[in-house]
C-alpha cells in the first residue's frame, strides 16, 4: 500500500494563495487584461545596467567569488552601499551602524517571513494596518497568527483614541501578552497608496507605549523610491524619537525600483537579540541569499545605476497611474459613488465601490469583470479582520498605458451595468 505523508500543524494549514486562484482565471481568458499583479512593468526593467554589472564582474576571470556562496547576512559592500542609500534619505541615521544591523534578504518577503518565524506562536496576534498587505496576511494565517486591524478614521489615518480603546479591551481580556508585533505598509501602501504621516507615525508609537505595548514593529517601505514628483516626507521609525524603546524592524526592496527578478530585499533590525534568531533562521532557510544577484545590485548602486533607472521608472509609472485614473474618471465613475485618491507613488490605485456593491472573489461584479476581459484584486483580501466588501485594489505597474486605459474602459462598462 502506497504511503501518505502526515503534514505538521503549518503544513496542515498551507492553503493556495488567493492571487493564484484569480491567476487561474485569468489563464482561462487570454483577451483578459490584468489590473491584479503586483508586477512592475517588463519594459521598463534595467537590462543594459544589469548587463553593464555582469561584464564589470565577469571582467576578473580569477576573482570569481561572486559566483561563490556568500555570506548568511549579505555581502558587506552591498549592505553599506544601502546603508549609505538609506541615510541620505534619513537624518540621523549612522552608516557603520546601520549596515552591521542590515541583512539582505531573497526579497523583503523574506525578512517578513523570518520576522514572523522568531516572535510568534500560532494564536498569537499581530497588529496591522487597515487594510494591509495581502499576502503578509495570508503568511500570518499560515502561521497560525491573528491579524488585528489597527483602527483609522474617515480618511483612512490612524485613529489613536480609536487603538487606545482597542488596547485597552485587549488589556482587559487578557490578550497583550498575546500581542507580539505591529506591522504596517508606510510609503505608498499596497494596497491605499497612503504614506503615513509624521503626525500618524508619532501617535501610533505614542498610543502603543501608553498601553504598555511596547512590543516589535515592522516598517514595510518597499514602495519608499518609487516616488512621482517628490519623496514622502516623514522619516521611518528608525530614526523618529517616539518609536525609541521598540524594537523595530526596517524593510526594504530593490526588486520594486530596481528589478523584481533579482529578489534582493533587506532589513534593518535596531534590537540585536532579534536580529540574530532572524539569522539563524535564515541560515537554515538558505545561508544566505544569491550572491550573485547580490554583487549584480552591489554593481548597480556603486555606479549610480539605481538613480539612473528610477530617472526612467517615476516617470513611467506616473503616467501610467494617470492612464488609468482618467480611464476611470472620464468613464463617470465618481458620479456612480466611486471614490479613489491619484496615487503620489507606488503601483496602485485604492478603488471604494459605493458600499451596497460587493466586489468579493465570488462576487457577480467580480465574474462580470472577468467576463469583460478585466482582471483585479478584491479589497476584502487586504483586511486583517472585518473586511468591507466594497474595495478594489487595481495595479497599473505590468500593462501599457493604452492597455491601462482600454482595461479602464472594461471595467467602467461593468459599473454601468452594475447600476451603482
Ligand atoms: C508591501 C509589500 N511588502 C513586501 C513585498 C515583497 O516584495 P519583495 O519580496 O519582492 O521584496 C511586496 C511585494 O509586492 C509588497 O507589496
Amino acid at each position: 500500500m502506497k504511503s501518505v505523508p502526515i503534514f505538521s500543524a503549518l503544513g496542515r494549514r498551507a492553503r493556495p494563495p488567493t492571487i493564484a486562484r484569480l491567476m487561474s482565471l485569468a489563464l482561462d481568458n487570454p483577451r483578459l487584461l490584468s489590473l491584479a499583479a503586483g508586477f512592475t512593468d517588463n519594459r521598463t526593467l534595467p537590462v543594459a545596467a544589469v548587463q553593464s554589472a555582469v561584464t564589470t564582474l565577469a571582467g576578473h576571470p580569477r576573482d570569481t567569488e561572486w559566483l561563490q556562496y556568500g555570506t548568511n547576512q549579505g555581502r558587506p559592500r552591498l549592505r553599506e552601499l544601502l546603508a549609505t542609500r538609506l541615510a541620505a534619505q534619513e537624518s540621523g541615521l549612522d552608516v557603520r551602524a546601520t549596515r552591521d544591523r542590515l541583512f539582505v534578504t531573497n526579497g523583503s518577503q523574506q525578512a517578513l517571513y523570518l520576522s514572523m518565524q522568531v516572535l510568534c506562536d500560532p494564536g498569537d496576534i499581530v497588529l496591522v494596518d487597515r487594510p494591509s498587505y495581502f499576502v503578509f496576511l495570508e503568511m500570518l494565517t499560515g502561521l497560525g497568527v491573528e491579524a488585528r486591524s489597527l483602527p483609522v478614521d474617515a480618511a483612512g489615518k490612524i485613529d489613536a483614541p480609536a487603538l487606545a480603546a482597542l488596547l485597552a479591551r485587549m488589556q482587559t481580556r487578557g490578550e497583550l501578552a498575546r500581542l507580539k508585533a505591529v506591522y504596517f505598509v508606510s510609503y505608498f501602501s499596497n494596497p491605499s497608496g497612503r504614506s503615513l504621516d509624521l503626525a500618524e507615525k508619532n501617535a501610533l508609537a505614542t498610543t502603543l507605549a501608553a498601553h504598555g505595548a511596547i512590543v516589535p514593529v515592522i516598517e514595510d517601505a518597499a514602495y519608499r523610491e518609487l516616488w512621482f514628483a517628490a519623496p514622502p516626507p516623514a522619516p521611518s521609525v528608525l530614526t523618529l524619537p517616539a518609536w525609541d524603546r521598540f524594537p523595530r524592524l526596517y524593510l526594504s526592496t530593490l526588486t520594486k525600483p530596481f528589478a523584481s527578478g533579482l529578489k534582493i530585499g533587506y532589513g534593518v533590525c535596531t534590537d540585536a537579540d532579534w536580529l540574530a534568531r532572524m539569522l539563524h533562521t535564515k541560515g537554515h532557510h538558505d545561508f544566505g541569499t544569491a550572491n550573485l544577484n547580490q554583487a549584480v545590485c552591489e554593481q548597480v548602486l556603486a555606479a549610480d545605476g539605481l538613480d539612473a533607472q528610477l530617472a526612467v521608472s517615476r516617470p513611467a509609472y506616473a503616467r501610467k497611474m494617470r492612464a488609468l485614473h482618467t480611464a476611470l474618471a472620464s468613464a463617470g465613475l465618481p458620479a456612480r459613488g466611486w471614490r479613489w485618491r491619484e496615487a503620489e507613488g507606488g503601483l496602485y490605485l485604492w478603488l471604494e465601490a459605493p458600499v451596497s456593491l460587493n466586489t468579493g472573489l465570488d462576487s457577480a461584479f467580480c465574474h462580470a469583470c472577468v467576463e469583460a476581459g478585466v482582471l483585479y484584486v478584491p479589497g476584502e483580501l487586504c483586511f486583517g479582520d472585518d473586511a468591507p466588501t466594497n474595495f478594489i485594489r487595481l495595479s497599473y505597474g505590468v500593462l501599457a498605458e493604452p492597455e491601462l486605459a482600454e482595461a479602464g474602459r472594461r471595467f467602467a462598462s461593468v459599473v454601468g451595468t452594475f447600476g451603482s
